[in-house]
């Protein structure tokens, strides 16, 4: 049996996800190298949808080639679906997300839509979060002060030198985190002054996960607690 590379499995889900694409949707679409299948099996059919809902302005940019409509979230009210990866997902399928730095347009797309869909190949799907440094989106000036903050919570914060958000931030990676409870830890890092959003995305889970395994299978994974 061969083993299928990271990147033809996030082919495979990445394709996998359009199943779940009706006519004139409107879509909330994440980002990164996973999602960009989606895309490009989305733009075979650009007239499918409705439109698309962007959550990044690299996301924003592929779904206008394809001639796919891109709408401000505040002008659909609730999208239908959303589809993303994920840096990491757990068995309650909450995930680290945010190592393309997308997290904060990501997380309000999410929160906004009826139904999150998550696409990832088997090596993100892992028993606990936190191997994954958790991206936390600052506003710069804070940024020694939310470090501080998170040195109490006991992580280790690293600043994403070089790295601006598309809406002008900055982001801390934070390292050797124990997240024996994500909803929590998200909650906390939310109340911080100076965050402007963080990568853990618990307190609003997937509803399914599409996950690419080894050997090119599919499985799909519903969430039983919600
Ligand atoms: C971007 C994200 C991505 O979904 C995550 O980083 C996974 O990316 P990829 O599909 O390229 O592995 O959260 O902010």
């Amino acid at each position: 049996m061969v083993d299928y590379s990271q990147n033809q499995l996030k082919q495979l889900c990445g394709e996998y996800a359009y199943k779940y694409v009706e006519k004139d949707m409107i879509v909330g679409v994440g980002t990164g190298s996973t999602v960009k299948y989606f895309i490009d099996k989305l733009g075979q059919n650009p007239g499918l949808i409705k439109g698309a809902v962007s959550s990044s302005e690299a996301t924003t940019l592929l779904l206008k080639q394809y001639k796919i409509p891109v709408y401000d979230l505040n002008s659909v009210g609730e999208p239908d679906i959303y589809i993303d990866g994920a840096d990491e997902i757990n068995h309650h399928l909450q995930m680290i997300k945010g190592g393309g730095a997308a997290l904060t347009r990501e997380k309000i797309i999410a929160c906004a839509s009826r139904r999150i869909i998550c696409i990832v190949d088997e090596s993100k799907y892992v028993m606990k979060l936190g191997k994954f440094p958790l991206p936390v989106e600052v506003i710069p000036m804070a940024r020694s002060y939310v470090a501080r903050e998170i040195v109490k919570l006991r992580g280790m914060p690293n600043w994403r030198s070089g790295v601006i958000t598309d809406n002008g931030n900055w982001i801390l990676d934070i390292h050797d985190l124990d997240i024996v409870h994500p909803i929590e830890l998200e909650q906390k890092l939310t109340a911080i002054t100076g965050v402007v959003c963080n990568g853990l995305f618990a307190v609003r889970p997937a509803h399914e996960l599409v996950l690419a395994k080894k050997d090119g299978s599919i499985e799909v994974i519903k969430n039983k607690f919600i």
